[in-house]
C-alpha cells in the first residue's frame, strides 16, 4: 500500500505541501467576506484568538497523530486505539472533505473564469457596477460555472490519479512565493485609494458589541477552514513527515504564513470596498467583485489580474489535491479498489455535489436547506459543525487515549529538541480546546433555539 503514498522529497517540500494545502481560497477568498458579514474587526479579533488558542495547538496535535500512526485520517485512529469507536473521527474527517471539495470547487472554476475574462481583456474599461452585474450573471447561470467546476475537478483527477503532486510541489515553490509577492503589490495599490481609512478602520478597529455567538461560531470555522484541522487532512500529510521534520516550528510555520496571507488578502480588499461603493456583506462574490476593480486601477490591469487568478488558482489546486487526497486514500485503502478507481469515485461524487453547489447561485437559489442556499449549508455545515467537532474529539482522544510520555517523545522528536510550553500545551488540548469549542457550539445552539 506504502508504495503508491506520496511521500515529501525536501524539507523544503513538507512545509511548501503543507502550506499549500493550508493557503488557498480559505484566506483570499473565503476570510475577507466573512470578515465582511461578520463586522470587520470584531471577527478578525476573534479568529486571531481562536488561530493561536485552538488552531495551533490542534495542528501540532494532527501532526502528533499523523507522523506517529503514520497512516491516513482513519487508518490512523484504528492504529492507535484498535477496536474502538474513536476512527470514527477520521470518517467525519473524510465525509467533511468530500464535502468541502464539492463547493471549493466551484469556486475554484470561478478563478479560472476570471483567468479566461483577462486573457480575452473582457475585464477592461469596466465600471464597479459593471463588474457586480457581469458576476452576478456568470455565477447565476448554469453551464459556464459547471463547465468550470468540471474542469478543476478534472485537473485535481489528474494529478491524484496520475501520482504528479512531484511536480505540483516543485511549481509552488515559485508560485506560492509569487502569489504573496502579489498580494502584497494589491494591498499597496488599495492602500492609496480614497477609502483606505474606511477600509482598515473597518478591518482593525474593533466594535466590541458586534461580537455575537454566531461571530464567534463563524471565526472558529474560519480557523478550522482555514488551516485545514480538525478533518484528517493534516494527520494524512503528516504521515508521511521525515523523523526529522519539528512539528512544532512547522505547525507554527504553517499558522503564521496562513495568517500573514489572510491578513494580507483583507488589506487588498477593505480599502477597495469602501473606495468603489461595494457592500462588505456582499458574501462570497465579495473578492470576486472587488478584485477586478484594483486591477482596473493599474497600468496594464488585464496582465496583473491574469497572473494573479492563475495564481489563486494554483493556490486552490494545491488545496484541492489535499481534500481529494483525504478522500481517495480511504476509498482505495479502505474499500481495497486501486487507487485510479478511487479517484473516480471520488471525483465523480463531488461533481455531482459541484453541480448542486453551483446551481444554488441561479436555478436552485429559492432551494433552501435551513434557510441555507446548498452552497451556504455545506459550507456551514464543514466549517462550522464537522471541522470543529473533529478537532475537539482529536483534543479529546490524544487527551484520554495517549500517554504524555509517548506524546513528548514524538513531539521533540526523542528528545533532541526542546518543547517549552509542553504542559501548557497539553493542558489546552485536554481541557481548554475542548472545553472552548463545546461552549460555542452549545452558545451558539441556545441562540439558534431563541
Ligand atoms: N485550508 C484550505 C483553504 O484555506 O483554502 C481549505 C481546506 C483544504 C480545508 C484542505 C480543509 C482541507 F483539508
Amino acid at each position: 500500500m506504502s508504495t503508491d503514498r506520496a511521500t515529501f522529497g525536501s524539507k523544503l517540500g513538507v512545509i511548501l505541501a503543507t502550506v499549500g494545502c493550508a493557503v488557498g481560497l480559505g484566506s483570499i477568498w473565503r476570510f475577507p467576506y466573512m470578515v465582511g458579514e461578520n463586522g470587520g474587526a470584531a471577527f478578525l479579533l476573534v479568529f486571531i484568538i481562536c488561530t493561536v488558542l485552538l488552531g495551533l495547538p490542534i495542528m501540532i496535535t494532527e501532526f502528533f497523530i499523523g507522523r506517529h500512526s503514520r497512516s491516513n485520517a482513519a487508518g490512523s485512529f484504528k492504529k492507535l486505539a484498535p477496536h474502538t469507536k474513536w476512527p470514527l473521527i477520521g470518517y467525519n474527517g473524510v465525509l467533511a472533505a468530500f464535502l468541502i471539495l464539492g463547493f471549493y470547487a466551484v469556486v475554484s472554476g470561478w478563478t479560472l473564469e476570471y483567468v479566461w475574462q483577462a486573457m480575452s481583456g473582457n475585464l477592461s474599461g469596466k465600471s464597479a457596477a459593471d463588474f457586480t452585474t457581469d458576476f452576478q450573471a456568470f455565477s447565476s447561470s448554469v453551464f459556464r460555472p459547471i463547465l468550470w467546476t468540471a474542469v478543476f475537478i478534472g485537473i485535481t483527477h489528474y494529478i491524484i490519479a496520475a501520482g504528479v503532486e512531484k511536480g505540483i510541489e516543485r511549481a509552488s515553490k515559485i508560485m506560492m512565493p509569487a502569489l504573496f509577492l502579489i498580494l502584497l503589490v494589491l494591498c499597496i495599490r488599495s492602500v492609496t485609494l480614497p477609502g483606505v481609512k474606511e477600509g482598515l478602520t473597518f478591518l482593525f478597529r474593533p466594535d466590541f458589541g458586534k461580537i455575537t455567538s454566531s461571530v464567534i461560531l463563524s471565526a472558529m470555522g474560519q480557523t478550522f477552514f482555514s488551516l485545514s484541522i480538525g478533518m484528517g487532512c493534516l494527520i494524512t500529510y503528516a504521515s508521511y513527515f521525515g523523523k526529522d521534520t519539528n512539528l512544532q516550528t512547522t505547525a507554527v510555520q504553517v499558522t503564521v504564513l496562513n495568517t500573514l496571507v489572510a491578513l494580507l488578502a483583507g488589506i487588498m480588499v477593505f480599502p477597495a470596498v469602501f473606495s468603489f461603493g461595494i457592500e462588505p456583506t456582499a458574501g462570497p462574490e465579495l473578492v470576486f467583485i472587488t478584485l477586478p476593480n484594483i486591477f482596473e486601477q493599474l497600468p496594464f490591469g488585464s496582465a496583473w489580474s491574469f497572473i494573479f487568478f492563475i495564481l489563486l488558482a494554483l493556490a486552490a489546486l494545491t488545496s484541492t489535491i489535499s481534500l481529494h487526497e483525504v478522500a481517495t486514500a480511504y476509498v482505495h485503502e479502505e474499500y481495497q479498489v486501486p487507487r485510479k478507481f478511487a479517484a473516480w469515485v471520488v471525483s465523480i461524487g463531488v461533481f455531482i455535489i459541484g453541480v448542486f453547489a453551483s446551481l444554488s447561485f441561479g436555478v436552485l437559489k429559492d432551494f433552501t436547506i435551513g434557510g441555507l442556499t446548498i452552497f451556504n449549508a455545506l459550507d456551514f455545515l464543514t466549517a462550522k459543525i464537522m471541522m470543529p467537532l473533529g478537532g475537539m474529539m482529536i483534543c479529546v482522544f490524544v487527551g484520554l487515549r495517549i500517554d504524555k510520555k509517548i506524546l513528548k517523545e514524538e513531539l521533540t522528536n526523542h528528545g533532541t529538541i526542546p518543547f517549552y510550553f509542553f504542559h501548557t500545551y497539553a493542558f489546552f488540548i485536554k481541557y481548554l480546546a475542548p472545553l472552548a469549542i463545546g461552549l460555542i457550539f452549545i452558545n451558539e445552539l441556545g441562540i439558534i433555539a431563541y
